[in-house]
């Protein structure tokens, strides 16, 4: 199995910015902004935020502003905000053995810094890397990290598999299978998730009247920390 999937992936994979580097600062923005947001998206903004803050102690001397504004696109600012508290964690501590105890970064990220950055024998498993072990009822080891995740994100597709091109289809026990649609948002999650992303741009631009906000969507802001009310103006965390 290991085998045919690494020449699949020798002939097929793709050529992604954060595959040139081991550097775990380098990995983690990558990991944290591919936790929830296409590849294709993620790369140009990756290259943008590593120019900004080429290191550990360039971010740790951000502002969370500036943090929030770079973020901005990229959906769950959220996390732009615990990357920014990870790398002054960093900055001041060095890296935890415990990759985990950082904010934002759960076992996923940490077993991918883990072994993208420092070359540990583990294999990362997210939602694509799961779903072709649990099709072909198959536990990769853990050379295959990269070319599984390029397998589940172009060939072994979460509702219409592509089994005419997949390197594994031979001895795939789920081969030609077709899966139901995943459940979709609610349109409650969705407008409020508007709702707070609309907000958030304004204030992004500059402070202003909570009177003139959407007043649910701000408090939404505030308890994550990604806005501060004062004498009731809205701005960005200095
Ligand atoms: N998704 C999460 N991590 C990834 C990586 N390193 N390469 C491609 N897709 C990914």
């Amino acid at each position: 199995m290991e085998q045919a999937l690494l020449a699949w992936f020798d002939a097929h994979g793709a050529d992604l910015p954060w595959r040139r580097t081991r550097d775990p600062y380098a990995i983690l923005v990558s990991e944290v902004m591919l936790q929830q947001t296409q590849v294709s998206r993620v790369a140009p903004r990756y290259e943008a935020w590593l120019e900004r803050w080429p290191d550990v102690l360039a971010l740790a001397a951000a502002s969370p502003a500036d943090v929030i504004r770079e973020w901005q696109g990229l959906g769950y600012n959220r996390r732009g905000l615990n990357l920014h508290r990870a790398a002054r964690l960093v900055a001041e501590h060095g890296w935890p053995d415990e990759l985990t105890e950082l904010p934002g970064v759960g076992s996923y990220t940490a077993a991918a810094v883990r072994a993208f950055a420092f070359g540990e024998a583990v294999l990362p498993r997210d939602t694509n890397v799961l779903r072709v072990e649990e099709r072909t009822g198959h536990r990769f080891d853990p050379s295959c990290g990269q070319a599984l995740m390029d397998l589940g994100r172009t060939v072994c597709l979460a509702r219409v598999p592509r089994c005419d091109e997949c390197p594994l289809a031979a001895r795939c026990p789920s081969r030609g299978r077709r899966y139901e649609p995943l459940r979709k948002q609610s349109p409650f999650e969705g407008s409020f998730h508007q709702r707070r992303a609309a907000m958030l741009r304004l204030v992004a631009e500059t402070p202003r009247p909570l009177d003139e906000l959407d007043r649910e969507a701000v408090e939404a802001l505030e308890r994550d920390g990604l806005v501060a009310t004062a004498n009731g103006t809205v701005r960005l965390p200095a």
